[in-house]
């Protein structure tokens, strides 16, 4: 989705806006564009493509100057083009602006200001808000901006420069997310921490509907009515590097191999490993409360809602409460009437997905206690919800989530298992058990990341399939479905996850000579079942590979490929069988050539509906 960087200071704002502009690239975008003040006017530079087209015209067109806003556009309004890409400004040329998010109201709001003359020159719903801005400016940026406010409908995030005010950046936002900080050269913006980082670790996320003033000397905030407020700043301690290729080719497979570093950390804040007990007062939930959660809901969006097919079943089986997990998107509009004692988990590794926001808003407003599992501290989501269980996955680049899945899960089985716990669901010996377990899943994943040549080895024979089907039973029916999604986003692979029980249902008709399946075999309660399928698909030709948890031999003696995990119990067999998949996956794109980080049509962030 669009991204946005703004700096005013010391230095020179067009290296510090285009180093942002890369760092926000992985968001996905399709044009780019700076605008600079350059001490006697505001200049700009746009291009429709990728950031280097637009380092290309600042070669041989360079602008310098001390204060300039920067954006990369996801075309939602216009086609991308040249024209549509922002910056945009007004028809009596008194500001430039950038935007993310949407304006729900632009048809009316244009068709108003063209009444009153406004010539507009591209379709975007942002030239909109500029022209709106510049209707309603009379030398007062704080003003017009909360005059604005009053008229437009949707999300936004706005970085504006005014002509006649040229040091200082005028920032806003609405369900879109802006960060602002203040480091040794300057007041620096961004939309996503990442941008930040470079320049100073204590940031501040702007609240809705708040209006930040950047300036060489320091950071002013107001509310909605230009009231001046106060507001803290939050210390990122994320690693400069973490949010870096660094030696790896892509970052997807970084991000694969840093997981069991992402889930160690994560299980560390929740479990003490040492004494195999949970960490009780990092979970929110007095024996009177967990005595009380009669059903518990679960909606996340892509791979954070597959998390929560997890979660549901750890909730189920463990805890023993009724839980059902759905699709954000689906949810909001379902109608759905809340029981008195639900719990509501938002699963999101952003914290901005506009989807799980609008749903987790629905329930809060019905009075319904909410628990997100969230990767990014003061994201719209850690910031509404009632409570926040954070993953400790590092900054996630690559558009496929793999690391901040994994994490996701690592939460849900942990509270899972606290609240069986309170409930008196599961004795020490079997909880102890688990946590030994899970102390034992990163040298598993280890395992498997060293001999990760051999996934390739595979993917470079199959890298031409056309269809993949993934298969399996309870937890491996949810991983499957994990799995499925990483081929076909990255890879563009036609893939399909199917419970394996029901395929001979229909879609066993789509099986036919040398058709990939694979079958997720790691529950081992589940194996026989799953192997009466495999033959069903083997004899109908399908060239299956099973991914085992240990030996299986019931289950290989039918397939024409294993791979194997290392045993472990099926409740835990999860966090390290997925690992093959995202492996799977990396090494088909790598095959097909495919851009592996920014997928085509994708965003990281998903901030419209
Ligand atoms: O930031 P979120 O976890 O809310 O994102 C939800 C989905 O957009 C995301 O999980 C998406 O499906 C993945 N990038 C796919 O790999």
């Amino acid at each position: 989705m669009c991204g946005i960087v703004g700096y005013t200071g010391t230095k020179n704002a067009t290296p510090i806006l285009i180093d942002g502009l890369d760092t926000l690239a992985y968001r996905g975008y399709d044009s780019a564009g700076i605008a600079v003040w350059n001490g006697t006017d505001i200049v700009m530079r746009k291009e429709k493509g990728q950031l280097q087209n637009l380092k290309d015209i600042l070669k041989n067109d360079p602008i310098s100057g001390s204060c300039g806003i920067g954006h990369t556009r996801w075309a939602t309004h216009g086609e991308p083009s040249y024209i549509n890409s922002h910056p945009h400004g007004d028809d009596k040329k008194q500001l430039v602006l950038v935007h993310n998010g949407i304006i729900e109201n632009y048809v009316r709001l244009k068709a108003m200001l063209q009444e009153r003359g406004c010539k507009f020159v591209s379709d975007t719903d942002t030239e909109v808000v500029a022209q709106l801005l510049g209707d309603l400016y009379h030398g007062d940026p704080i003003g017009a901006i909360t005059e604005s406010m009053r008229l437009i409908e949707g999300s936004f995030a706005l970085a504006i420069l005014f002509r006649d005010d040229p040091y200082r950046i005028y920032c806003v936002c609405k369900d879109s997310p802006m960060v602002v900080g203040y480091g040794k050269d300057g007041a620096h913006i961004a939309s996503d921490i990442p941008a930040m980082l470079a320049y100073t670790r204590d940031v501040t996320f702007m609240g809705d509907k708040q209006i930040a003033v950047l300036s060489p000397e320091g950071i002013a905030f107001y509310d909605e009515f230009g009231t001046p407020i106060d507001k803290g700043s939050t210390h990122i301690d994320w690693d400069l590097d973490a949010a870096k290729k660094g030696s790896y080719e892509h970052y997807m497979m970084k991000e694969i191999c840093e997981q069991p570093v992402a889930f160690r950390k994560t299980a560390e804040q929740y479990v003490n490993f040492k004494s195999g007990k949970l960490k009780a007062d990092c979970f929110p939930w007095s024996d009177e409360d967990a005595g009380a959660v009669k059903r518990i809901r679960i909606i996340g969006c892509g791979t954070a809602y597959h998390a929560g097919l997890l979660g549901k079943l750890y909730f189920k089986r463990l805890a023993g409460i009724p839980c059902e997990s759905e699709i954000a998107s689906e949810f909001r509009y379902s109608g759905y009437e809340f029981e008195p004692g639900e719990l509501l988990f938002v699963i999101s590794q952003s914290g901005e997905t506009a989807d799980t926001i609008a749903a987790m808003r629905m329930a809060k407003a019905a009075g319904v206690r909410t628990v997100a599992v969230c990767n990014v501290i003061g994201s719209t989501i850690a910031r509404e919800a009632d409570e926040v269980l954070f993953t400790y996955a590092g900054p996630e680049i690559a558009v496929a989530a793999t690391k901040s899945y994994l994490t996701q899960v690592t939460v849900l089985f942990l509270a899972a298992l606290r609240l069986a716990q309170v409930r008196g669901r599961i004795d020490d010996a079997r909880s102890r058990e688990l946590i030994d377990g899970l102390a034992a899943v990163p040298a598993a994943m280890e395992s498997i990341l060293a001999k990760k040549e051999k996934i390739q080895y595979f993917s470079s024979r199959e890298f031409s399939a056309r269809h993949v089907f993934f298969i399996g039973r309870g937890a491996d029916s949810a991983l499957a479905m994990e799995a499925a999604l990483k081929l076909k986003e990255i890879s563009y692979i036609h893939s399909e996850a199917y419970a394996a029980g029901e395929l001979k249902h229909g879609t066993i008709a789509l099986i036919e000579e040398g058709t990939l399946v694979i079958a997720l075999v790691t529950q081992p309660s589940l194996a026989a079942k799953t192997a009466s399928n495999i033959e069903e698909v083997r004899v109908r030709g399908a060239n299956v590979l099973a991914v085992t948890n240990g030996p299986m031999p019931d289950v290989e003696s039918h397939c024409a490929s294993v791979w194997r995990i290392e045993k472990t119990d099926e409740l835990l067999a999860p966090f390290t069988a997925i690992i093959p998949m995202q492996l799977f996956a990396y090494y088909m794109a790598v095959q097909k050539g495919c851009p592996v980080d920014k997928p085509r049509n994708l965003a990281k962030s998903v901030t419209v509906e």
